[in-house]
């Protein structure tokens, strides 16, 4: 799918957010952009209307000084380096679940790449029926449609290409940031993102997945349930400052669509690969809840599915789904 154009808006809040801390005249962006003085003029006002702070001084020109801190295609668009990914994104102040917004839109013809995003989540779900804590304008939530070209049977190692995306996107932002099996994101033990992984399938062919993804970027420790309390954390907690969510937003669009693609032309070799250099579970003692039993072993390794090689006293058994406890600390 084609990018969709750039509205004019955007072009002028590119410009000044790539100036960064620099005036530009009004002329050099009426120039650059084609626009007249009045539309430069115009824009700039309907961006303060917007939220954005913008500084303007006779002779030297515009400057951007503050963005809001909001999720619209508008913060997240000018920051984007994808073809496909978030190009058209349906953006909500609240809604129930980005997930079923986004299996809605994919059933009735979303494209590949189309995000749901919104700034809080009434009924966000986790694996397994968890709730998923979503308070408003702290974190991010989003749901991504994928179409991609397999067999139902590999759609789980999307789940894996997910939480690689996220991983990086985290490190990025300066967390030292680790994979726990399957799809748990985890920084300084706790976990700081999550994928849900959503399809549907005839037996031959996948229509549609849905990869939703809650990051928790600027959620405080109150924030949370008393009892996610020790169990969670979120970038302000790791970095001990606030991080903009338009820009992790981005980070993680980005580097989805980077993994989705090396999945798509190269297989799952690449992902396992890079799944095992960022993984917090090989080698670890570990206890596995599968739907029917329990096993505790070590983690030895991901096989060409994903799936969890685990070495037990009664040898290697094979996990497809299921909650790992990590045991001991390291
Ligand atoms: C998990 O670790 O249990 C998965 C959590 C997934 C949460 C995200 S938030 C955005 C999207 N919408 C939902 O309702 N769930 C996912």
């Amino acid at each position: 799918m084609a990018a969709e154009p750039q509205a004019s808006e955007e072009l002028v809040l590119a410009f000044l957010a790539e100036a960064g801390d620099e005036f530009v005249s009004g002329e050099a962006i009426s120039d650059k952009l084609g626009l007249t003085r009045a539309a430069v003029w115009k824009h700039v006002e309907a961006l303060r209307a917007a939220g954005y702070r913008i500084d303007a001084v006779p002779a030297r020109g515009y400057r951007l000084a503050a963005v809001p801190d909001r999720l619209t295609p508008l913060e997240i668009r000018p920051l984007l380096n994808t073809h496909d990914l978030g190009q058209t994104l349906h953006w909500y102040e609240e809604i129930g679940s980005t997930s079923d917004r986004a299996k809605e839109l994919a059933e009735e013809g979303a494209e590949h790449g189309e995000v749901v995003i919104a700034e809080a989540q009434t009924a966000g779900r986790g694996r397994r029926g968890r709730a998923w804590v979503s308070p408003p304008r702290r974190n991010l939530y989003f749901s991504v449609v994928l179409r991609p070209e397999l067999p139902p049977a590999r759609a789980p190692e999307l789940t894996l290409v997910a939480s690689l995306a996220i991983c990086d996107a985290l490190r990025q932002a300066g967390v030292a940031a680790g994979i726990k099996w399957p799809n748990d994101v985890l920084a300084s033990g706790r976990k700081i993102a999550g994928v849900l992984t959503e399809l549907a399938a005839e037996p031959d062919r996948v229509h549609w997945v849905v990869v939703g993804a809650g990051v928790n970027v600027n959620a405080r420790r109150e924030d949370f349930p008393e009892e996610l309390r020790d169990e969670a954390t979120s970038v302000l907690l790791e970095r001990g400052q606030a991080a903009p969510r338009a820009l992790l937003a981005a980070a993680c669009f980005t580097a989805l669509e980077d993994w989705v693609d090396r999945h798509a032309e190269e297989g799952f070799g690449p992902i396992r690969d890079a799944w095992r250099a960022r993984s917090v579970t090989l080698g670890r003692e570990v206890r596995v809840q599968e739907a029917a039993r329990e096993l505790r072993g070590v983690a030895e390794d991901i096989d060409d599915a994903g799936a969890l090689l685990v070495r037990t006293p009664a040898g290697v058994e094979r996990v497809l789904a299921g909650d790992v406890a990590l045991l001991r600390p390291r």
